[in-house]
């Protein structure tokens, strides 16, 4: 019995402790917009839209280390989109990756995640695909390099690394942390970022959301390596996917902020069940992380401008100089100080990633905020500061802010986020 069809039964007999009515106040409303906060978690507007362009009709370059990927059109139109495509189809695609002409999808479309994902949701994003606006779109030609422009290698890709199929957990009747984990690993793809990859670009097994780069970005690990100086808790997690940002912590920047536009459509408790497993695979606790959260709130506590620097290298020396123009007008006193008050760096993640990628991207782009915390706008500090001034700024928080160890090759680093 599909999702709908037990939503209807369930409904004519009136059985108020019926399982699927029992999933949670969403079950009540109507299916589409039921299937709509779960393409919000799976992100898939993100992916399959234009900047500007239709909702779902696709056509975003992806680029992948194998050559530039377009997003198709998944539009109920006939001709171009996915009209025809009967549930199975649909199913087959999500679980699978192999479209109804039996041609193999590219793993850009993260159904390595999907396939995890229940009947019943995959019924209701189904349906709720069949709701949205049918557009005239056809996909551009993706360009690959040799092989992989030929779909069949994939065959090979799926052999090796697909693990077609449900998750051993019910999710949609376990434990709150359950029906969390069930989401992060399946629709909400969250390892498409948050996890390493191979040199054939899948994810590292074994190395789970343990922190990777992405598109200059630095996607920080949210298992028990996070280096996040506040521990995160259920509310500030919540908050933070809702909005893009949490008292006590960085706002999301980067790629990050475009998964937030997609989250914040999502349903409240599924965002809360995703920051429950997420607090719970974050939370170790031992006491370097106790330690760690002391020192990050008597880090914040002082103000950076006035830290002595004395006896340290030129190159931190010179760092808390850059800092002192440039950053500690808004960022010394928190953001409660003023409307242009913003947080305390030894508070920000980026300080203390394993990578300055994030950092530096902050620095040199700014942040300008997606979501609904528009306000809090960050100037963007490229081409008005040196690449000198930002690998010495670089080296001052690491040091005085993040109090950990130099990052190696930050020189390099620093001319691989040249704009
Ligand atoms: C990270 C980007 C990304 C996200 C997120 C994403 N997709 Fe896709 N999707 C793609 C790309 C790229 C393709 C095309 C793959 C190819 O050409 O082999 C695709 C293909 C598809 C297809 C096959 C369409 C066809 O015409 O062959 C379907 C169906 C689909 N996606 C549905 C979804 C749904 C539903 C979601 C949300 C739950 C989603 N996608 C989220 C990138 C994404
Ligand atoms: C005009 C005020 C302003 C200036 C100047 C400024 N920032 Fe920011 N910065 C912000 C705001 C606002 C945010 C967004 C979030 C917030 O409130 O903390 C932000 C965010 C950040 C973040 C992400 C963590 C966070 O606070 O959410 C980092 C890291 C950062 N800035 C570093 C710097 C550095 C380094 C400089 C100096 C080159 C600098 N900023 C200068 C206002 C400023
Ligand atoms: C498209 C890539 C991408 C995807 C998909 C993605 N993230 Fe992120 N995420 C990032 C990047 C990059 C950062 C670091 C930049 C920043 O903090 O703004 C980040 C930062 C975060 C942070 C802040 C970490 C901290 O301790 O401050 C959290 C929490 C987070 N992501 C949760 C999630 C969850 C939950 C999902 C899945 C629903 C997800 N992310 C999916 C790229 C991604």
């Amino acid at each position: 019995m599909n999702y709908v069809t037990s939503v209807i039964v369930a409904v004519l007999i009136g059985l108020p402790g019926s399982s699927v009515l029992a999933s949670g106040a969403d079950a009540l409303d109507s299916p589409i917009a039921h299937g709509a906060r779960l393409a919000a978690i799976g992100g898939c507007a993100g992916c399959h839209s234009r900047q500007d362009g239709a909702p779902y009709a696709g056509g975003l370059a992806l680029a992948t280390p194998f050559g530039t990927i377009y997003s198709t059109n998944i539009t109920p139109d006939s001709a171009s989109g996915i009209g025809t495509w009967s549930e199975q189809d649909f199913v087959r695609a999500m679980r699978m990756g192999i479209d109804p002409r039996g041609q193999h999808l590219y793993p850009a479309f993260p159904y390595d995640h999907f396939t995890h994902a229940s009947d019943a949701d995959l019924d209701a994003l189904y349906v709720f695909l069949r709701s949205v606006e049918p557009v005239r779109a056809i996909a551009q030609d993706n360009q690959l390099a040799f092989p992989f422009d030929f779909r069949g290698t994939l065959l090979v890709w799926d052999a090796l690394y697909l693990d077609a199929g449900a998750l051993p957990v019910d999710a949609a009747h376990g434990s709150e942390v359950d029906r969390g984990r069930y989401l992060v690993e399946s629709l909400g793809h969250c390892g498409g970022c948050h996890t390493p990859r191979n040199a054939l670009g899948a994810e590292k097994r074994g190395e789970e959301l343990d922190g990777a780069p992405v598109d200059g970005w630095y996607a920080p690990p949210l298992d028990q390596h996070s280096p996040s100086p506040m521990p995160w808790t259920v509310k500030a997690l919540t908050d933070y996917l809702k909005s893009g940002i949490a008292s006590d912590h960085a706002i999301a920047g980067g790629p990050m902020q475009d998964v937030i536009v997609n989250l914040s459509q999502g349903g409240d408790d599924d965002l809360r069940a995703i920051a429950v497993y997420l607090v719970a695979s974050m939370d170790v606790r031992e006491p370097q992380r106790v330690m760690r959260e002391q020192e990050a709130r008597a880090l914040a506590s002082r103000v950076l401008s006035s830290v002595s620097v004395d006896g340290k290298s030129d190159d931190i020396r010179f760092g808390k100089l850059v800092y002192d123009d440039a950053c500690a007008s808004c960022h010394d006193g928190g953001r409660e100080v003023s409307s242009a008050g913003a947080l305390e760096l030894p508070l920000a993640i980026a300080v203390r990633d394993a990578d300055p990628k994030s950092l530096l991207r902050i620095i040199r782009e700014g942040i300008v905020p997606r979501t609904r915390a528009r306000g809090r706008f960050m100037p963007a500090f490229d081409g008005i500061l040196t690449d000198a001034q930002i690998e010495a700024l670089a080296a001052f928080l690491r040091d005085q802010a993040g109090h950990a160890a130099p990052w190696p090759d930050l020189a390099k680093a620093v001319a691989e986020s040249a704009m």
